[in-house]
């Protein structure tokens, strides 16, 4: 239906906009149909659109034609005219009195419903994702992430920065994760990757003489999805020439400021900062959850004569004993410590160990296994009070970190620390450039390949046996137990670069395929340079309050990385195959 024939009864405001001050005045508003309540000769209708909710009501007396507004089901198109009046009851201050309706469009029964609070599962909401971003909290969400879109763009453009975009075709370069291909027609057998990352552009810009980009660029990574990841995701992608760390750290630290300020009214502080290496031992992770305190402490060495085998073998085997307090959770049943010990076998911990304090000794658990010495001494070092449970695990360091992390976590969660109107932001710093691979027998990048050696570390490169010891200048943010963003001051000399590809493992060969035109371009004048890529779609979600990452995009993919709505990925026709040269082996 046109809509010209409306002529000046057309749309005058929006339901979420009628206040008090209109109150008389005539409007006309379209919507859909909310929620309808039938009183037989009266009948209210909630009008939604995309500013909110407004009760019209409808009287049957001041209508001829009353059957059609009887008519009227959820989701139904409307156009409506009335009078504003008061509201006789509390909540929204103003209704609409109608006077005229035309029926813009209906719909049959929602598979999915709009206007209730008990929501239908996960995959039938995705299936039906445009009926599900009707609802409010979702259009909420969607709508804070344009101002917050909007935000960036009006801070960084203030800044002096530019906003250039780069190829979504390019080359297929390792960086990490697995590439999404896109197959050639008129190459024939050879590929283009969809960007990881506009990494490698975002540096030829500053070896172009750009000095300050950003872009809000969308991301593809093949690789297993969890809450707060997506296979096609968005960052804010910056780099700039002739800056330091401090200055990314300091422009980050505004534009935060900036739209938290903007958007939600926050204050954000100075963003304190943490190095990997203390963010570890303090939290056995490096994107800890610094809304609470409850850090985890080492007992290696008051318990390395311990008679109990199994923190003895662990320390035998050169890991470690920690340890994590529960304040005032004493008392907690065997059930309860179960649902941690679970957590500890699910991050791949063998068990998890506890004792109660009680009186200035441990209790229960395994505090029979250690002496009183050992009781006194893991006092003294974890702090734990009368009344406190403690948590043991002795394993490796990674398994004893990542295992208290996790109960750290949930401990954190039980005891109602983690609020979500608290923003707890911090820097880490100072991260190793190189993790051994057991599995593959190889040294990787901790965080990519292009990032610049601490000067004093370069020696390292010499023996093996150093490379563990080379730091990178590289930095993460992260907030609330989420990393948000990760940059890095880049290698600007294609000798250094190089040394970190053969340490790598590159080839000649595959070094100058792969990367040949990269370290070309490095030698013409590269500019020091540096930048960082913060996630958006994780910042909406500590911004909304979200609790998963699908929630803060519009057409998301699931864990499975399917579209449920359009059935995506799907087959293709064979001639579409045949044009590429590619033949499907077999559905797996
Ligand atoms: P990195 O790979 O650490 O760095 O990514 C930067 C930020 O992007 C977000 N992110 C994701 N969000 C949702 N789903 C995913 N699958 C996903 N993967 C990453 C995170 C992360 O902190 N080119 C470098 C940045 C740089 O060095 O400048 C990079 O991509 O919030
Ligand atoms: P077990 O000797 O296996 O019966 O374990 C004795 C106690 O130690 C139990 O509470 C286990 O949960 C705990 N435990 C077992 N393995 C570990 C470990 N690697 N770290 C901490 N506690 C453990």
């Amino acid at each position: 239906m046109n809509l010209d024939f409306l002529g000046d009864n057309k749309r005058s405001h929006y339901c979420g906009n009628l206040d008090a001050s209109l109150v008389g005045r005539q409007v006309s508003l379209c919507g859909w149909v909310h929620r309808r309540r039938d009183l037989g000769k009266l009948i209210f209708v909630q009008l939604r659109d995309v500013s909110g909710i407004v009760q019209v009501v409808f009287d049957s007396g001041a209508f001829d034609d009353f059957a059609k507004v009887e008519a009227l089901r959820a989701e139904y198109v409307l156009w409506v005219k009335g009078v504003v009046q008061k509201k006789g009851d509390s909540g929204q201050e103003v209704e609409v009195l109608a006077s005229d309706i035309l029926l813009l469009n209906n719909a049959p029964e929602l598979p999915v419903q709009v206007n209730e609070g008990t929501m239908a599962d996960e995959d039938i909401r995705l299936k039906y994702r445009y009926l599900d971003l009707r609802r409010p909290a979702l259009q909420n969400i969607i709508k804070t992430r344009s101002k917050i879109i909007s935000g960036i763009r009006r801070f960084l453009d203030g800044e002096g920065f530019f906003e250039i975009e780069t190829p979504i075709l390019m080359k297929s370069t390792p960086e990490g994760a697995r590439d999404y291909l896109v197959p050639s027609r008129l190459q024939n057998g050879k590929f283009f990757a969809l960007p990881q990352s506009p990494q490698i552009y975002k540096q030829l810009l500053m070896i172009s003489g750009f000095d300050k980009y950003y872009q809000i660029a969308k991301c593809f990574r093949d690789e297993d999805l969890r809450a707060d990841r997506q296979p096609e995701f968005t960052q804010l992608d910056m780099e700039m020439s002739f800056v330091t760390q401090e200055d990314i750290f300091a422009i980050n630290q505004r534009l935060f400021q900036y739209l938290f300020k903007e958007i939600l009214g926050v204050d954000l502080s100075e963003f304190p900062r943490l190095t990997y290496n203390q963010a570890m031992e303090d939290y056995g992770s490096d994107k800890p959850d610094l809304r609470f305190g409850m850090k985890l402490k080492n007992l290696s060495e008051v318990l390395q004569d311990t008679e109990f085998k199994v923190f003895a073998s662990a320390l035998a085997d050169g890991g470690s004993v920690r340890c994590v307090v529960a304040p005032g959770c004493g008392s907690f049943s065997r059930k309860q410590i179960d649902e941690f010990v679970a957590v500890a076998k699910h991050l791949g911990g063998k068990g998890l160990a506890h004792t109660k304090v009680e009186g200035g000794k441990l209790e229960g658990g395994v505090a029979k296994f250690l002496s009183d010495a050992e009781q006194k001494a893991i006092i003294k070092t974890s702090g734990a009070k009368d009344g406190d449970l403690i948590f043991y695990a002795s394993d490796s360091n990674s398994v004893v970190y990542k295992v208290l992390d996790g109960v750290r976590r949930a401990l954190g969660k039980q005891l109602g620390l983690c609020d979500d109107e608290q923003f707890a932001f911090a820097w880490i710093t100072d991260f190793p450039l190189f993790e051994y691979d057991q599995e593959n027998g190889r040294w990787v990048a901790c965080h990519h390949m292009f990032t610049n050696p601490k000067e004093e570390h370069l020696k390292y490169f010499e023996n093996e046996a150093d490379y563990g010891k080379i730091q990178g200048m590289l930095y993460d943010l992260v907030c609330n137990g989420m990393e948000i963003s990760s940059g890095s001051i880049r290698c600007h000399r294609a000798d250094i670069q190089k040394k970190i590809f053969d340490l790598l493992g590159f080839e000649q060969e595959e070094l100058d395929e792969k990367f040949g035109f990269f370290l070309e371009a490095l030698k013409y004048g590269t500019p020091p340079h540096g930048g960082i890529a913060p996630g958006i779609d994780r910042l909406v979600m500590i911004m909304t309050k979200a609790a998963s990452i699908r929630d803060v995009i519009a057409f998301p993919k699931t864990l499975k990385a399917v579209d449920l709505m359009s059935q995506s990925p799907s087959q293709v026709d064979i001639s579409q195959l045949e044009e590429l040269g590619i033949e499907i082996k077999k559905n797996k």
